[in-house]
């Protein structure tokens, strides 16, 4: 990590990655690629490429194993994650399930306990029928992830910070764990709600670095897709023939809508974390609010770890609502400016009740272990201006509480 200049809320974190903005803008995008010299990356759509002779043809065959967009697409994200290679996939999930397909049956895998749901389903209900076994820990506390690593355990796959409560993981720590108990456990980090501009898993001793490629990485809530990046060359070339294998792969439109979004990656990130710092703040001086959880407020638990290990934090909050179930959506109802919607990380604020909505499969016991309960409200704070949103959770505060003194 080399040095730039720094805002007030990145201060104290670890220093922004050395030319990720020059890298977002030109990596993969260099005009003499194209006959026409187009500055920016044209829409191939060609499901097929011709070729000079049975086998001789110019990088390209068939759009499933190889497109021009996605390809650029490709390298401006390997870039910005410090990655030797990218592979592109038809959304987060695609992006788990081919991981996974690098396993046979018997293969164990290790997943933080506090995960994405549908990553949680997945594994369960999917991968676990398969004959994949599956064991769910909590990787902040390094005692508990060592007692369940097994034998056939090959895969450790971490979220952090996770949804919807916040915890952060030491990326560090855990991968020194697994790879001293096994040095061929391929460590996974789902950096969906970080982004490659806040955190840079690859680097900390992963292996692989996932995202949902939907939220901040796209960043517009106009596309789902799935990004993968390695820097070991086994891993890639087993990924790349499994993205070709399994094809679950992005349109050309959609790689050429995520490259277009990653140039304003920097700008995004820097403003969801003013923005949701200036809602936390406000938040955790409300009498009407239990308590926030923010990786970014010195109050969050793991605050000093967050920024060791990253550069700064993404617009993603949750707190509790004082009073009850009534209080929480009554709450979210009366919200004008945020939208009451699942998803994160586009330029729009959206708020969401877990319990109800995006962690609703997740069995009620494992909800209360796991903190999520009816008075939990996520927010994924978005680029409006920073009083404009305040003053809408002040509004749909005082809404859900009229009998509670106001801030
Ligand atoms: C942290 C995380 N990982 C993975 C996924 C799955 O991604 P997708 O919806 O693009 O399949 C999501 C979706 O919400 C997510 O929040």
């Amino acid at each position: 990590m080399a040095s730039h200049s720094q805002n007030d809320v990145t201060d104290g974190f670890c220093k922004e990655f050395q030319s990720f903005a020059t890298n977002a803008i030109h990596v993969g995008q260099e005009p003499e690629q194209w006959k026409s010299m187009a500055v920016v990356p044209p829409i191939s759509l060609s499901t097929t490429f011709k070729q000079y002779g049975p086998g001789n043809h110019a990088g390209f065959e068939y759009s499933r194993s190889g497109n021009p967009t996605r390809n650029c697409l490709e390298k401006a994200v390997a870039s910005l994650d410090g990655a030797q290679h990218c592979l592109a996939l038809a959304s987060g999930l695609a992006a788990t399930m081919t991981i996974t397909h690098m396993l046979k049956s018997g293969d164990g895998v290790v997943c933080m306990n506090d995960v994405y749901g549908g990553t949680n389903r997945y594994f369960r209900k999917v991968a676990a029928e398969m004959g994949i076994d599956i064991s769910f820990a909590d990787c902040t506390k390094p005692q508990v992830l060592k007692a369940a690593l097994k034998p056939n355990t090959k895969l450790l796959w971490i979220e952090t910070p996770t949804n919807p409560t916040m915890k952060v993981v030491d990326i560090k720590a855990c991968a020194e764990i697994a790879h001293q108990h096994n040095k061929d456990i391929v460590v996974v980090v789902d950096n969906t709600f970080m982004s490659a501009y806040f955190q840079r898993p690859l680097a900390l001793g992963a292996d692989i670095c996932m995202y949902s490629a939907t939220k901040y990485m796209n960043g517009h809530s106009d596309v789902v897709m799935g990004l993968v990046s390695v820097n070991r060359e086994d891993l890639y070339e087993r990924l790349k023939f499994l993205q070709n294998a399994l094809g679950a792969v992005p349109s050309p439109f959609d790689c050429y809508l995520c490259n277009r979004g990653l140039k304003t990656l920097h700008l995004r990130m820097r403003q969801h974390f003013k923005n949701a710092l200036a809602a936390a703040t406000f938040l955790e001086a409300d009498p009407r609010v239990d308590r926030v959880i923010f990786p970014g407020l010195p109050s969050h638990p793991q605050h000093e770890l967050m920024k060791r290990q990253c550069t700064g934090c993404p617009g993603m909050i949750t707190f509790y609502i004082k009073g009850n179930l009534e209080n929480a959506t009554t709450f979210l109802s009366n919200l004008k400016l945020f939208a009451l919607a699942e998803s994160l990380g586009g330029y729009e604020s959206l708020a969401e009740h877990p319990a109800i909505m995006t962690h609703a499969s997740v069995p009620e016991e494992e909800r209360i272990v796991l903190g999520i309960s009816d008075t939990l409200i996520r927010l994924s704070v978005g680029l409006e201006d920073d009083q404009d949103i305040i003053d809408d959770l002040r509004q749909a505060l005082n809404a859900a509480h009229p009998k509670l003194p106001k801030k």
